[in-house]
C-alpha cells in the first residue's frame, strides 16, 4: 500500500517535474526569440543611411530650436557650414490623398526629432515643368537638416498623377511611401467643399455636389468626376504597384489620425524605422477647436490652421448611400492589397 502510494507520488512528481522543465525551456526559447525580435532597450538612432548607429536623438531634440530658426530661411552660409547642415532628398514621401489629412500627418511627424518636413508642397514629380528642372532643383527645395535626420515631403497630387510612380522610382527605388486615406465618400465631399470655397471666393457659382457626383442621364455614380475618381484608392494604388512592392507603402487612417493621433503616429514611426519619440505630451486636445494641437517643447506649440475643419454642405442622403455602395467593392480590394482593414461602410 505504502509502496504503491510512493510509486504514485513519484510518477506525479515526475509529471510535475517535466512540466516545470518544459515551461522553463519554453520561457528560455520565448525570451530568446523576443530578444531577437524586439530588444528590451532599443538602441537609439538606428536609422539613416550613414551608419551613425549611436547618434543620440536627444542631441537633435536639443538642436531643434536652432533648426527652427534656420527654417525661417535666414541661415547664413557660414552658419550652414558651422553646423554641418545639409539639404537632403526625402527618404519618405506622403503621396496622398488630397483631403486625407496629409498636412496634419506631415506636421505631426515633424514632432519627431529625427524628422524634418518640407513646408511647401513641392510638386516636383507631378508637374512637368518642375520635373524638367532636374533633381538638384528638387534637392534645393528641401529644408536644412542635420545629416542624421530624414526629410519628408508631401504633395497629395502625386497619388493620382500618372507619371509620378516611375519618376519617384527613378530617384529612389527603395523610398518609403505614405498614403493617408479617409472614408471615400466623406473625402469626396471634402474635396468638393474645398473647390466650392475657392469658387465662392471668386464670386463664382458652382454646381451642387449631387449634380457632379451622379450622372443625370444614367442616375449612376459619375466616375468622370475627379472627386469621385480620387476616392477609388485601389485604382491608383495598382498603378504604383507596377513600380514598388507593397512593403514600401504604409496606409495611415486619416479618420483615426484626427480622433486618436498617437497610435497612428506610432505605426508610422515603426514603418520608418525611427525610434519611438512622439508621445502623448506632444499632442494635446484643444476643446475650443475640437482638434489636437502639437507641443514641440515647453515653449513651442502649434495648432493646425483653422480652415482645415471646414463645414461640409448637406448632401442628399440617397446620394451618400449610392456613393458608399459604389465605393464598397473598391474598398474591399484596397484592404486586401494593403493588409489594412478600415471601418468604412
Ligand atoms: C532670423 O531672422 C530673425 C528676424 O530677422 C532673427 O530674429 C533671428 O535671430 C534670425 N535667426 C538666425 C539664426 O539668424
Ligand atoms: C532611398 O530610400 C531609403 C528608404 O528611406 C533610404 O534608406 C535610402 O538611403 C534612400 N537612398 C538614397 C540614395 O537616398
Ligand atoms: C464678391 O462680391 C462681393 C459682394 O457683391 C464684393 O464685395 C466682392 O468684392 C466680390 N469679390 C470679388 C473677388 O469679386
Ligand atoms: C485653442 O484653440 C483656440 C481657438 O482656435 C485658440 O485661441 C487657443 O489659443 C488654443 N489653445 C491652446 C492652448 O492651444
Amino acid at each position: 500500500m505504502l509502496f504503491k502510494q510512493q510509486a504514485w507520488l513519484r510518477q506525479k512528481l515526475l509529471v510535475l517535474g517535466s512540466l516545470a522543465v518544459g515551461s522553463l525551456l519554453y520561457l528560455v526559447a520565448r525570451v530568446g526569440s523576443l530578444d531577437r525580435l524586439q530588444p528590451i532597450c532599443p538602441v537609439e538612432g538606428r536609422f539613416g543611411a550613414r551608419g551613425q548607429a549611436d547618434f543620440p536623438l536627444r542631441a537633435l531634440q536639443f538642436k531643434r530650436g536652432l533648426l527652427h530658426e534656420f527654417r525661417k530661411g535666414n541661415a547664413s552660409q557660414e552658419q550652414v557650414r558651422l553646423h554641418e547642415l545639409v539639404q537632403q532628398l526625402p527618404k519618405a514621401i506622403i503621396i496622398g490623398v488630397r483631403k486625407g489629412g496629409t498636412r496634419a500627418l506631415l506636421e505631426m511627424l515633424n514632432l519627431h526629432p529625427a524628422v524634418v518636413k518640407a513646408s511647401q508642397e513641392i510638386h516636383f514629380f507631378d508637374n512637368d515643368e518642375n520635373y524638367a528642372k532636374g533633381i538638384e532643383w528638387y534637392r534645393k527645395k528641401m529644408p536644412l537638416s542635420y545629416p542624421q535626420q530624414i526629410t519628408i515631403e508631401k504633395s497629395p497630387a502625386y497619388f493620382i498623377t500618372e507619371e509620378v510612380p516611375e519618376r519617384i522610382y527613378k530617384m529612389n527605388s527603395s523610398i518609403k511611401l505614405l498614403i493617408i486615406v479617409r472614408e471615400p465618400t466623406t473625402r469626396a465631399i471634402s474635396d468638393y467643399t474645398q473647390v466650392l470655397e475657392g469658387k465662392e471666393r471668386k464670386n463664382k457659382t458652382y454646381y451642387k455636389f449631387e449634380k457632379l457626383a451622379i450622372d443625370p442621364n444614367t442616375c449612376e455614380v459619375n466616375t468622370k468626376y475627379k472627386a469621385v475618381r480620387t476616392s477609388i484608392y485601389t485604382k491608383h494604388l495598382e498603378r504604383w504597384l507596377k513600380y514598388f512592392p507593397i512593403e514600401q507603402f504604409h496606409v495611415v487612417d486619416g479618420d483615426r489620425l484626427i480622433t486618436e493621433p498617437l497610435p497612428e503616429l506610432q505605426l508610422v514611426e515603426k514603418f520608418l524605422n525611427l525610434p519611438p519619440r512622439i508621445s502623448q505630451y506632444n499632442l494635446y486636445f484643444n476643446a475650443t477647436r475640437g482638434f489636437y494641437c502639437l507641443r514641440f517643447n515647453i515653449i513651442f506649440n502649434k495648432c493646425l490652421a483653422g480652415s482645415k475643419g471646414r463645414i461640409h454642405p448637406e448632401v442628399d442622403p440617397s446620394v451618400i448611400t449610392k456613393l458608399r455602395k459604389f465605393f464598397h467593392p473598391f474598398n474591399q480590394k484596397f484592404y486586401q492589397i494593403t493588409g489594412r482593414t478600415l471601418n468604412w461602410p
